[in-house]
């Protein structure tokens, strides 16, 4: 028997920990893992608020079966097709037939295109309410948060917003499950850079979803990752306000690549600019080496972003252009930007880093370093002069 994680004498977390699965999507590491959270309601009628991942599927159904007690599923609420969430669907509806899909018009598109459901869904509409006995749920859409049908459930009964990925965070649940239980100051890292490396580029649909939802009373808040928030649900708000916000704390991530040690001693100047000039958050990657979802989740959170690399066959070297590239598709917005790199011939990656940070729009600061071969004297003394100036810049825009 499963000890039953309650949040309500009713309602009970029902979530699985994933502790195998070293990328998320194939792409950001989960060296803490990751839950994936699915909520029961045992009201006149029994209501599963989305599933998880299809290789749990087994312990899943268990689980349910347990706190059920015989009786059959008769809605299951899709608030996220993402696969993490929906794997489960077919065997949930294998398990308990009969179930009915609670969706909107394209979560029941979706159902087709992934696992060939085309009944048994009940389409609902934005603010669209459902009674189940003693609760009652109101669907609000929230659309792009960071899939097209996104949505989420507001218990009105309970006062219990199940938020899908919005407002969640990596990192398996380590025997607790709220936030009141839990060291959720070691969550709240992981919630950036779950926010940075998946949701943030969707950061307008965020404050969307949040001026829409402002008007509820929320005493709960259950997402689909990471911890179900019940003694302070207004921090995880304010946080993902933030973020969405592009605010940042004052402090510099200086990250950069080098092949032959050249850049390199640039970056060691540059980072004692930076610490004479009086700022003591100094957060240094080297780009080769940092995955880039912990560059992103720094990025996101400090005001200014100094990179430097060298020139490669004409263009931006490979890891930080592969960075580089996902900055851009994130729109990470409100960045100071310092500049600095190497080149033997004619160049072209200093170039090349340059016109990403336009793009971008951010505050770029002065000067721009390029060496040619190794940096002389006046280079190295310039690199700390840029330094300081990032940091003078960050002061002016940034109070912390
Ligand atoms: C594989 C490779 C490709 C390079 N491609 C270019 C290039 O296209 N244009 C250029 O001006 N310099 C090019 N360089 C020269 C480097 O930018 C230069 O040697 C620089 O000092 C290297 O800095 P590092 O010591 O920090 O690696 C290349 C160097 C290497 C090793
Ligand atoms: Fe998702
Ligand atoms: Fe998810």
């Amino acid at each position: 028997m499963h000890e039953p994680k309650a949040i309500r004498p009713d309602v009970f977390w029902i979530g699985v920990n994933d502790r195998e699965t070293d990328l998320f999507e194939g792409v950001w590491p989960l060296p803490r893992g990751v839950s994936y959270n699915s909520y029961l309601i045992c009201d006149e009628k029994v209501v599963l608020v989305d599933t998880v991942k299809d290789k749990s599927a087994v312990s899943y159904i268990r689980k349910i079966k347990e706190l059920a007690g015989g009786r059959n599923v008769d809605y299951l609420v899709v608030n996220h097709m993402e696969p993490d969430h929906s794997g489960a669907i077919r065997q949930v509806r294998d398990e308990f037939p009969g179930v009915t899909i609670v969706g909107n018009a394209k979560t029941a598109k979706y159902l087709a295109d992934f696992y060939g459901i085309t009944d048994g869904i009940q389409v609902i509409t934005d603010g669209e309410t459902l009674c189940t006995g003693r609760h009652t749920l109101q669907f609000f859409l929230v659309p792009m948060v960071h899939w097209p049908e996104t949505m989420v459930t507001y218990d009105q009964t309970d006062k219990i917003l199940f938020s899908m990925d919005a407002f969640g965070g990596f990192g398996a649940l380590d025997g607790g499950i709220f936030d009141d239980e839990v060291d959720i100051e070691y969550y709240e890292e992981e919630a950036l850079r779950y926010f940075s490396n998946i949701v943030g580029k969707y950061s307008a649909m965020v404050q969307n979803a949040i001026a829409k939802l402002k008007g509820l009373e929320i005493r709960a808040i259950a997402p689909t990752h990471g911890p179900v928030w019940r003694k302070n649900p207004g921090k995880i708000v304010e946080l993902y306000d933030r973020w969405s916000r592009h605010v940042a704390e004052p402090g510099v991530v200086l990250v950069y690549g080098s092949m032959y040690g050249n850049t390199e001693r640039m970056m060691e100047a540059v980072a004692r600019g930076i610490t004479e000039a009086g700022c003591p958050t100094v957060r240094i990657h080297n780009v080769s080496r940092s995955h880039v979802s912990y560059i992103i989740r720094d990025a996101w959170r400090y005001k200014a972003l100094v990179i430097g690399a060298p020139t490669y066959d004409t263009g931006i070297y490979p890891p930080m252009n592969h960075l580089l590239n996902l900055l851009e598709s994130k729109k990470l917005k409100n960045r100071v930007a310092g500049l600095f790199g190497t080149f033997l011939w004619s160049g072209g990656g200093v170039k090349g880093m340059q016109e990403v940070i336009q793009k971008l729009g951010w505050d770029q600061v002065q000067p721009v370093i390029e060496a040619r071969g190794a940096p002389t004297a006046e280079d190295l003394k310039n690199c700390m002069n840029l330094g300081r100036a990032v940091v003078a810049r960050v002061r002016e825009t940034c109070p912390g």
